[in-house]
């Protein structure tokens, strides 16, 4: 998956590498050792992991060639804007996007409410018709390992959570993460892993330090931690060990539900967290829940704003579901439009490397909004190549999709329907006219 097509190098600027596709350029931060243009190379997530022989990189190139070429022609029909007929308030909002006019807060605002049914389509429609624009038909995927559920955490949303004492709790060991990613890179083709688990689980992080040194020995593979609030010191050693990405929310951006929900726990510090992250060298991926009870439309504008001013690699907005063995059980109410909106709304206003992720939340609330996420701004996809034995337990809401789905099935039903839409399983970096 992510099956990264062999790109070729044009020009190197230090670190910085120009990779051509197709005829299209695109940025990238170089990884390898004696990179010369002309080399080929396979890019994630912005990074070039690896040099391709050219015998090989040709072979390869011939059999895509075609199927790109006419992936784009799909996707490019797809996301062309429809001529507005009659305008609106709302039609009059995105075509200042489409000018290239920054939007404002009350733009932002009527977005999030309009209830008019061609207006919430038209909004789709104009973030899909960007996400086109900054990066093509691609879209990412990444391999999920959830490598424990043991948790030190007393998140009041979140069914793992230490409070929750009916759920049995794992910790993968070492070999058998190291298994999980193997299958997932060498039996599946994924080129980025997220090694993801509860927050203070007991573990010594030395020990994740050296499964990601393993992994990145072993294979050309972007590895993102989603292991919580590590502090500095273990953000330092997982980079090190070759970790390159964070997946972290900040759940929310307003701090009087923050302290609410997170007891005992400080926005302020989470935030440090992450611009600690971006300061190490690390790609984020971060966002916020959405629906948490007592959370105003206001608040959700503030959360987008917040996702987006951190500039980050992916912005992952998803649904809170409330988790039966949680003080929050039964309090969920929020729909899968209301996510759909926030991520048209959130690609309108990102940068434009930013991906939007289509969270697995998401399509827990709603079988269709995987299709639809990717036509309203999504670029970006998680597949659960965790051990069919313990996705049930790393229960953080109740009845996630794919649960019980073989990896090989979920790869299955995701190229199925990427082509269905005219995108391609890669992630190429963005374009090197997009910024
Ligand atoms: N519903 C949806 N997402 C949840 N998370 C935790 N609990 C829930 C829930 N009940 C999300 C949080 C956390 C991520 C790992 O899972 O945003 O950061």
């Amino acid at each position: 998956m992510c099956y990264a097509i062999p790109g070729k190098v044009k020009q190197l600027n230090g670190r910085r590498v120009t990779v051509d596709y197709f005829g299209r350029q695109k940025y990238a931060l170089n990884e390898t050792k004696d990179l010369r243009p002309g080399d080929y190379v396979y890019v994630q997530g912005g990074y070039v992991l690896d040099k391709v022989p050219a015998a090989k990189a040709a072979a390869i190139l011939r059999d895509w060639r075609e199927l790109f070429l006419e992936l784009e022609k799909i996707d490019a029909a797809r996301s062309a804007l429809p001529r507005e007929a009659v305008p609106t308030p709302v039609s009059r909002i995105l075509l200042k996007t489409a000018n290239g006019q920054k939007l404002n807060k009350a733009d932002s605002l009527a977005l999030l409410d309009c209830r008019d049914k061609k207006d919430i389509d038209l909004l789709y429609r104009t973030a899909n018709a960007i996400r086109h624009k900054h990066h093509d038909n691609s879209c990412c995927v990444h391999g999920v390992i959830e490598i424990s559920n043991a948790c030190g955490q007393q998140c009041a949303y979140c069914g793992i959570s230490r409070q929750n004492l009916k759920i049995r709790r794992f910790r993968m060991s070492s070999r058998q993460i190291l298994a999980a990613a193997k299958t997932a890179v060498k039996t599946y083709g994924f080129r980025s892993l997220v090694l993801q688990g509860a927050q203070d689980c007991g573990r010594p992080l030395k020990e994740i330090a050296q499964v990601i040194r393993e992994i990145k020995n072993t294979y050309a593979a972007l590895v993102f931690i989603s292991l919580g609030e590590i502090g500095v010191a273990g953000l330092e050693m997982l980079f090190n060990a070759g970790a390159r990405g964070l997946l972290m929310r900040f759940e929310t951006s307003n701090p009087r539900l923050y302290e609410k929900y997170r007891p005992g726990c400080k926005l302020s510090t989470r935030l440090a967290h992450l611009k600690k992250a971006q300061e190490l060298g690390y790609l984020l991926a971060t966002g916020s829940l959405i629906g948490l009870p007592g959370q105003t439309t206001q608040d959700i504008w503030e959360d987008i704003a917040l996702a987006v001013n951190l500039n980050p690699d992916m912005i992952s907005l998803g649904p809170f579901i409330s988790h039966p063995q949680t003080t929050l059980a039964g309090s969920s109410s929020v729909t899968s439009q209301t996510i759909l909106k926030a991520m048209a709304l959130a690609r309108l206003i990102a940068a434009p490397q930013s991906k939007i992720l289509i969270t697995t939340a998401l399509e827990t609330l709603d079988p269709q909004a995987r299709a639809r996420g990717l036509e309203a701004g999504g670029s970006s996809l998680m597949l659960n190549a965790t051990p069919l034995q313990y996705r049930k337990l790393y229960s953080i809401y109740p009845a996630r999709a794919h649960e019980t789905e073989s990896l090989a099935h979920q790869i299955k039903e995701t190229i199925a329907l990427l082509a269905s839409l005219g995108r391609a399983p890669t992630d190429l970096g963005i374009n090197a006219d997009a910024r």
